[in-house]
């Protein structure tokens, strides 16, 4: 049995004072939620006042990104280590803005999960197609080669700690979301090629998020869908009401 998971990604957003006001504000309102997971992953330089906050409560801390060395000449980098040792959790790997200004590849993505898992933080990762791709009916055929070559060469026992999640390029920060039935139909590609490569036991346990444009309003037509274990949320986890109620909404259906 899958438990729901809504993370936020915070992206280049809120300094110090405003990672403290916003937690302070989800802590209160999230104080009913006993079956949902909840993440929130800040920028690099509010982790630690955010670990601070988040110590013993019932969110966890993610990073948006690491590197996959463990430590050395590697200026602007961060290692998985360093996000261990502050208090993280979960880390966020191939988000698509990584992807296209970051010119991140899938090998990139698969390097990073072999480094989060040698410290054992839980990678989100993520997937999706472009507009351009999804036009040309090639969006199946793009997100399973993402998940094939991002996930080779893992045991069913690394897996178990995965989360995916699938994003349409062209429904983040659009207020374009897709539609459940469309996040559902990959949903199940996704299921279906975790299942032929880690295992049907494995594949079962790994959570797949829906992320792109979902906020208070449409979040329920996406976490009341089986296929659908939860969302990872950009714009709408930056303001504690919307995503309390997300959260909230959620946790009906945990
Ligand atoms: P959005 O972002 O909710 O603002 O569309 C989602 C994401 O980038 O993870």
């Amino acid at each position: 049995m899958r438990t729901k998971f809504i993370a936020g990604n915070w992206k280049m957003n809120c300094n110090r004072q405003q990672t403290r006001e916003l937690i302070a504000a989800l802590l209160e309102a999230t104080k009913p939620i006993s079956k949902t997971t909840i993440m929130v992953a800040p920028p690099f330089p509010s982790l630690h006042v955010a670990s601070e906050i988040l110590q013993g409560k019932n969110i966890s801390l993610g990073a948006q990104n690491c590197f996959w060395e463990d430590q050395g000449a590697f200026t602007g980098e961060v290692s998985v280590g360093m996000l261990k040792d502050v208090g993280c959790r979960y880390v966020i790997l191939g988000h698509s803005e990584r992807r296209q200004y970051f010119k991140e590849t899938d090998q990139d993505v698969n390097r990073k999960i072999h480094a989060a898992l040698r410290y054992d933080l839980l990678p989100i990762i993520c997937v999706g197609e472009s507009l351009e791709q999804r036009e040309q009916g090639s969006t199946l055929k793009i997100v399973e080669q993402q998940v094939r070559k991002g996930l080779e060469g893992f045991s069913p026992q690394q897996a178990n700690t995965f989360t995916i999640a699938y994003e349409p390029v062209w429904a983040i920060g659009t207020g374009r979301a897709a539609t459940p039935h469309d996040a559902v139909e990959v949903h199940i590609m996704i299921r279906s090629t975790l299942n032929d490569l880690f295992g049907s036991k494995t594949a079962e346990m790994i959570l797949i998020q829906y992320g792109g444009s979902v906020n208070a309003e449409n979040s329920e037509t996406f976490i009341q869908e089986e296929e659908i274990d939860g969302a990872l949320v950009g714009g709408a986890s930056l303001k504690a009401d919307s995503f309390s109620k997300i959260i909230l909404t959620t946790e009906k259906y945990s």
